[in-house]
């Protein structure tokens, strides 16, 4: 079965509009996460960035400590966060490109580029116990060097799947490099995990690409959430405010 790991950065990102620097504030994003959790969800992603602009490390702690479901963390392999993810422990982690200037991370990883030091984060993952996953475009040097690197799993980026999801070639031209990446990296041993971009339309045509095992998915999901969540929270409001009735005009 098709699992789905869902991304809680965006209500962090809420947060932190109003409440940065604070210990507390709304909306919680470990609520969120336990949210998703009894909805069926089968992992929770969260990307704790360098500049911390929304998860911080003492949402990562708090999520270590209640969740049932997996725990992905997404993150740059530099040496702070890698010390962090070595304490806290998620179950995997995924290593990503993060660029400051970035609103979401845009591209892949140059794992061709850069794979010993790679391979030596994979090491000390792994001897933490802790499993590895590369989000690399679906290029084959991109898959060929995740295999060298050793890593337990690619994420298949799709983000350019997504943007030309309403241009026919294009679209069929991107579906066909995810299908070729997810053969290769089965071949090399590689679990194949996929996302960036994916909504309530656009993932149904995933369906041609084989052996995926989990879809990270976050924007849209959130963005739903706010839509048919609103009315309940209006409703919730009012209710609140029945209190003040009798002193009103
Ligand atoms: N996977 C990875 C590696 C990501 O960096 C992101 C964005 O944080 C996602 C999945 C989720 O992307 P989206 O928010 O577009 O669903």
């Amino acid at each position: 079965m098709l699992k789905l790991g869902v991304n809680i950065d965006h209500v962090a990102t809420l947060r932190e509009a109003r409440y940065r620097g604070r210990e507390r504030g709304e909306p919680d994003p470990i609520e969120a996460a336990l949210i998703c959790e009894s909805a069926g969800a089968h992992g929770i992603t969260a990307h704790l960035r360098e500049d911390r602009r929304h998860i911080q490390d003492h949402d990562i702690r708090r999520l270590r400590d209640v969740l049932k479901v997996r725990l992905n963390l997404e993150m740059a392999a530099t040496e702070e966060i890698t010390g962090i993810a070595l304490h806290i422990r998620p179950d995997i982690v995924c290593l990503v490109p993060e660029h400051r200037a970035e609103v979401t991370t845009e591209g892949g990883l140059d794992v061709a580029g850069n794979w010993p030091a790679l391979a030596e984060t994979r090491r000390r993952m792994n001897d933490a116990g802790i499993e590895v996953s590369l989000f690399i475009a679906p290029d084959p040097e991109q898959v060929e060097a995740a295999g060298r690197v050793g890593s337990q799993f690619i994420e298949l980026h799709t983000g350019a799947y997504a943007e030309n999801f309403n241009r026919k070639r294009e679209r069929a031209r991107e579906t066909e490099r995810l299908i070729a990446a997810a053969e290769q990296a089965r071949a090399l041993g590689l679990g194949v995990n996929a996302g960036h971009g994916l909504n309530y339309r656009n993932v149904g045509g995933l369906r041609p690409v084989p052996h995926l095992v989990e879809l990270n998915i976050g924007h849209s999901i959130i963005s739903r959430a706010v839509i048919v969540g609103l009315a309940t929270a209006v409703r919730e409001m009012l209710l609140a405010m029945e209190q003040l009735g009798a002193g009103q005009p």
